[in-house]
């Protein structure tokens, strides 16, 4: 689902974080990837979701060269949460956040609302339907960004430490909802630093070190 080879990446002229790694995630299958800070988790990331290019090799997404493929297309089939979730909130309210994409794909009014409700049910969010996204307590922003990320049905999720800043209780609802996504067949690519929550989902454990990987199953 998404292969990558022989893939070196930096930062402008910066010191390579990447040389020549390859590296593939199946579809169905949940893969963690773990390393110390700036061990370069974010970066293998945004390669795999299209964000970032690669300086050389290539980065295949169903088939499709990140490096040449618009973003839009990899968007339809990757939903990404970024490690700050407030970067990807756009809309004043929890509704409209979930509603506009929707809207912009032109589907019709009665489909958006009832796609919406689901993901506000799914996601506990329904107390705060009508409040603004600036009010959400960061838990909530959280759950929020990965029910826009849902929003739609990407084939692949890519979650940049998803726990960051949950509570017990609200870590033990999103590893919920993840066993959920995983129940549904979604692939899943995971940065955590939370060791009780990659046991409990991974498939697949990938430790960064020094640009290179340990690969555990
Ligand atoms: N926008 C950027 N410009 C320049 N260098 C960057 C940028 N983002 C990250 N880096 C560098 O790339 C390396 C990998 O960073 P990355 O953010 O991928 O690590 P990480 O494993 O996600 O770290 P953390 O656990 O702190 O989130 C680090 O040396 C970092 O300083
Ligand atoms: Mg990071």
């Amino acid at each position: 689902m998404i292969e990558m080879s022989h893939v070196s990446f930096r930062y402008g002229r910066g010191d390579w974080v990447f040389r020549g790694l390859s590296l593939a995630v199946e579809k169905h299958r949940c893969t963690f990837l773990v390393g110390r800070n700036g061990s370069g988790k974010t970066t293998l990331g945004k390669l795999m979701a299209g964000i970032l290019k690669p300086v050389s090799g290539t980065v295949l997404v169903d088939g499709l060269d990140t490096r040449q493929a618009e973003l839009y297309q990899i968007g339809a089939r990757v939903g990404y949460l970024f490690q700050e979730p407030e970067r990807q909130l756009f809309a004043p309210t929890v509704w409209e956040e979930l509603t506009f994409v929707l809207d912009l794909f032109g589907i019709e009014k009665k489909l958006q609302e009832e796609r919406a409700e689901m993901l506000l049910k799914q996601f506990h969010l329904q107390k705060v339907k009508n409040s603004f996204t600036y009010q959400l307590s960061r838990g909530e922003k959280q759950r929020l960004a990965l029910a826009a990320v849902m929003i739609n049905n990407p084939a692949f999720l890519i979650l940049d430490e998803p726990t960051t800043g949950l509570d017990p209780r609200r870590r033990e609802a999103l590893a919920e909802i993840l066993e959920e996504c995983k129940a549904q067949g979604i692939g899943m690519v995971v940065i955590s630093h939370d060791r009780k929550f990659t046991e409990r989902l991974a498939d697949r454990i990938i430790t960064l070190s020094d640009g290179g990987i340990t690969d555990g199953h």
